[in-house]
């Protein structure tokens, strides 16, 4: 599904700007999430060759893979979901908390003439969907135990993005703190914290992290500040989208709308994808980001209307037919290639929506899938993917048409080939059913965690490569406090009008606007220069993902409610210091 986020967009400001907040919100009605049996069956082993190689039938197959699930109280997770009203103030998303987190099923809410998904396994699902699918799908997974000082890992059921949700405009920051902190208050008194300081808990985050490393206790800061607490930093957070400089932060699959609840569901469907006819060499679905003209996107969408070997898939606002699935994935299966440029933020669900159509993306940002989908995405790259950097598009040097053109046919198939075995691995079956087991994308990710917290943690945990770190920012030593601020104030008295800077501030507010790399390329070049002025070639070294947030936090700052002032100098140094890329540096 793709969100409205146009309409949001515009509500948002509309509704926050005149503090029309939750109170219109009717109370919803109770959807029913299934609760399947825990079972005690360790036959799901989640490594094959365990099983299949090795004859040792006297040894516990689960050893080493036990997982302890915390009872916890309603309100960190049921309650959340029977709350749904509460989800948005513009969707009702009751209807995709159903069938396990699933949404609903697809051969009933929508018409699929062309018989293009199969009859069972396919779902209207939502892409923040993901905390309920992996929570029940928790519950099927063949090591449970409930005894804890036997358990290798010990999973939070916590749903911290759904919870965050609701609260994401609402000015009042303890709201979207609390439940985070009472999570942490609550398992302070537990003997299964204390045993080892949480460095063998995990949980997941059904939504960008981005939504939870608020920096500063402003409400105008973006978000919650779950990440932020020590107590989680000692835990392993799997999330859809990680934070490159969060080190205990690993991503794993959007979920994308194919829960298949056996085996020969999933074969059925890669015989069908790999012999689908692709008559598009390329194709690119989503929306034109109009008052963002640097974004590589709109150089796409250019391209593709202008090429006959594209196919364009228009998802504007209220643009007809995006919302629609079997729309999607007919175009995804007829194309060779789908371009998978950075949107709100830089990787995107399509791109796992795309990959089990057989697909090969095209990716133009190495934050988009390689630096963030270590455990469920092969290393070598440039079997499965092409590469473009975004900025050898943007300056015309190379054209996309022109690379994949030059793929031969054979080439292509190796690489959909290579695609198309990876999708059992990038979905989530159906987490209602027992029978039928095949390695999912909720599998790799267990298996990761359990290698994870397998460490030493006495040791710093080496990034595996390639490595994205924020590399050591050092203010120098002679940087007044009062430098800073004047740069800024500089910086924004040049700032071409009222009317701009009244802009900025709104843009600034946008929740996805923070890992853009634009607002304005002529205001963000310049606030980059004055900050590389400022403080050097250190600045570069935070990276590109850190980068445009530091900026964007800086503007959040200055420019609150479209009226840009000059800062408390030590209200802005103590920002930057708390800054979760820059601060853990900041010596
Ligand atoms: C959800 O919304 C209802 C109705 O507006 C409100 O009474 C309730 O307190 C909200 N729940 C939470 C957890 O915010
Ligand atoms: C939809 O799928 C479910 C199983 O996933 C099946 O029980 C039901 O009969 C199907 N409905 C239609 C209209 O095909
Ligand atoms: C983090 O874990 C270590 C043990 O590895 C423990 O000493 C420390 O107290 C924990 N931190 C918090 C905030 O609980
Ligand atoms: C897609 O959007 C259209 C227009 O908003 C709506 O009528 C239709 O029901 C939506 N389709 C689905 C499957 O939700
Ligand atoms: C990637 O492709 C190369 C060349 O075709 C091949 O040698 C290599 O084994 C492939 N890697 C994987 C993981 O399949
Ligand atoms: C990402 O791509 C850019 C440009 O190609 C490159 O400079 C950078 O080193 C890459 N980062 C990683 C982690 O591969
Ligand atoms: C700036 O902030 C500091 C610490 O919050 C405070 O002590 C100081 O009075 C503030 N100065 C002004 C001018 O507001």
């Amino acid at each position: 599904m793709m969100p409205p986020l146009g309409i949001n967009y515009l509500c948002l400001f509309l509704v926050r700007l005149s503090m029309v907040l939750s109170t219109v919100l009717l109370f919803s009605r109770s959807p029913h999430l299934p609760h399947p049996t825990k079972t005690q069956s360790i036959a799901d082993l989640n490594v094959p060759s365990a099983s299949a190689l090795l004859p040792v039938p006297a040894v516990d197959p689960c050893t080493g893979r036990y997982i302890y699930v915390y009872d916890l109280p309603k309100k960190f997770n049921e309650d959340i979901v029977r709350d749904c009203r509460n989800l948005s103030l513009w969707t009702n998303m009751c209807p995709f908390t159903t069938n396990a987190g699933l949404g609903p099923n697809l051969n009933n809410t929508e018409k699929d003439q062309d018989g293009v998904l199969q009859n069972t396994g396919w779902f209207f699902t939502d892409q923040w969907m993901l905390e309920i699918i992996f929570h029940n799908r928790m519950k099927q997974y063949g090591c449970l135990t409930s005894d804890y000082s036997l358990a290798s890992a010990i999973f939070i059921p916590y749903y911290p993005g759904l919870d965050v949700t609701r609260y994401l405009w609402d000015p009042e920051i303890a709201r979207r703190d609390k439940l985070g902190m009472d999570l942490i208050e609550w398992l302070r008194q537990r003997p299964e914290w204390a045993a080892r300081g949480g460095r063998d808990h995990f949980l997941v985050s059904g939504r960008s992290t981005w939504n939870l490393q608020r920096g500063l206790d402003q409400s105008y800061a973006w978000g919650s500040k779950f990440l932020v607490i020590p107590e989680v930093q000692n835990m392993t957070v799997l999330t859809v989208e990680r934070r490159p400089c969060g080190d205990n932060e690993f991503s794993i699959p959007y979920p994308t709308y194919f829960h298949p609840s056996d085996k020969s569901q999933v074969a059925t469907w890669q015989e069908k994808v790999r012999s689908s006819e692709r008559p598009w060499l390329f194709s690119f679905a989503g929306g034109r980001r109009p008052d963002q003209p640097e974004m590589v996107r709109n150089h796409l969408i250019d391209q593709c209307v202008q090429s006959s070997r594209c196919k364009m898939h228009e998802c504007q606002t209220g643009g007809v037919g995006c919302n629609s699935t079997s729309n999607l994935m007919k175009l995804f299966m007829q194309s060779q290639f789908c371009l998978q440029p950075p949107g709100d933020t830089r990787a995107r669900r399509s791109i796992f929506d795309s990959m089990v159509a057989g697909c090969v993306p095209v990716f133009f940002h190495n934050e988009s899938a390689y630096v963030q989908y270590r455990w469920h995405l092969p290393r070598d790259f440039e079997n499965f993917s092409v590469y473009i950097w975004e900025d050898e598009v943007k300056t015309g040097r190379v054209r996309p048409e022109d690379v994949l053109l030059r793929y031969s046919d054979e080439k292509v198939r190796e690489m959909r080939e290579a695609v198309i075995k990876m999708i059992p691995t990038l979905i989530y079956k159906d987490p209602r059913y027992t029978s039928e087991k095949f390695i999912d994308a909720f599998d790799v990710a267990v298996n990761g965690v359990l290698q994870r917290v397998s460490r030493d943690f006495s040791q710093p945990i080496p990034l595996p490569s390639p490595s994205f770190v924020c590399l050591p920012l050092r203010f120098p030593s002679t940087l007044s406090l009062s430098s800073l601020d004047s740069r800024l104030r500089s910086f924004f008295s040049h700032s071409p009008s009222d009317k701009q800077r009244s802009r900025n501030a709104q843009i600034s507010r946008d929740p996805f606007f923070r890992t853009r790399s634009t607002i304005n390329p002529i205001i963000y070049k310049r606030l980059i220069q004055s900050w590389t002025t400022l403080l050097g070639c250190k600045f570069e070294a935070l990276g590109d993902y850190c980068r445009p947030a530091l900026v964007m936090s800086l503007i959040t700052m200055m420019c609150f409610n479209g009226v840009c002032t000059g800062n408390n100098d030590s209200k802005l140094f103590e920002y930057m210091l708390s800054l979760p890329c820059a601060g853990s540096s900041i010596k």
